[in-house]
């Protein structure tokens, strides 16, 4: 079994994990940009693209890749997010809507690549590949007030992430009003508030090799 990432510190935090890990044994990493590496026809059983793909800028050249390289049987996974399944109550709609208007019709100059809507792309992009069998997994979970620590800077960073990207997408009022709700600093931060709950959606495919 073999993780790649394009991102040594990525890796380094990945084996950190592996010291005792009860599959450490057969637990390998290799750093590489995976449009780059050359995996054998036919050669592995299962591939695992999780939250990677939405960071490709040509993500089908990448399942084709991911698919030659099953065996008649194997499965390719693929787990990925969207960002407008990111719930965050009672974040004011107008608020909401303003911000995601921005980063949609924004510039993606500035992204790299990276596409925060890319979750619902794939189903489209699984169906341009005959032979495969395909089902669609979502896992959810949400945080309730009060939030614990963890939770608390987890919403926080993902706050910061819309933020981001909503900065680079041009929206620079929108951000204000956005970012300054979730201010820790702030009395009445909206984390603080009683009824605050933050919910999310991974979106999970199964493809199978026929
Ligand atoms: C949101 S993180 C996901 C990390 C991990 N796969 C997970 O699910 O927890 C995205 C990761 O994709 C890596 N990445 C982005 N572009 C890549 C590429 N072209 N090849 C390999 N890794 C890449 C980044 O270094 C980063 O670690």
């Amino acid at each position: 079994m073999t993780g790649v990432d394009a991102d040594e510190t990525v890796l380094d935090a990945a084996r950190r994990r592996r010291e005792g890990h009860c599959l450490a044994a057969v637990i390998d990493f290799a750093h590489a940009r995976l449009e780059d590496i050359e995996l054998a026809v036919a050669s592995h059983d299962v591939v695992l693209l999780f939250n990677v793909l939405s960071y490709i800028r040509e993500p089908q050249a990448l399942i084709a890749k991911a698919i030659a390289t099953l065996r008649p049987g194997g499965r390719l996974f693929i787990k990925d997010t969207d960002l407008q399944s990111d719930f965050y109550w009672p974040v004011p709609f107008d608020v909401h809507s303003s911000i995601m208007r921005a980063i949609v019709s924004g510039t993606t100059d500035g992204l790299d690549g990276y596409n925060p809507f890319f979750a619902r792309q794939v189903p489209g992009l699984l169906r341009r590949f005959p032979g495969l069998r395909v089902s669609t997994f979502s896992q959810s979970f949400s945080f309730f007030a009060p939030l614990a620590r963890e939770e608390r800077e987890y919403v926080r960073a993902n706050a910061a992430l819309v933020s981001e990207l909503a900065v680079k997408a041009g929206a620079l009022e929108d951000v204000d009003a956005w970012y300054s709700l979730f201010d820790d600093g702030r009395e009445g931060s909206i984390l603080d508030g009683a009824d605050f709950t933050y919910a999310m959606n991974e979106f999970v495919f199964q493809a199978v090799v026929t």
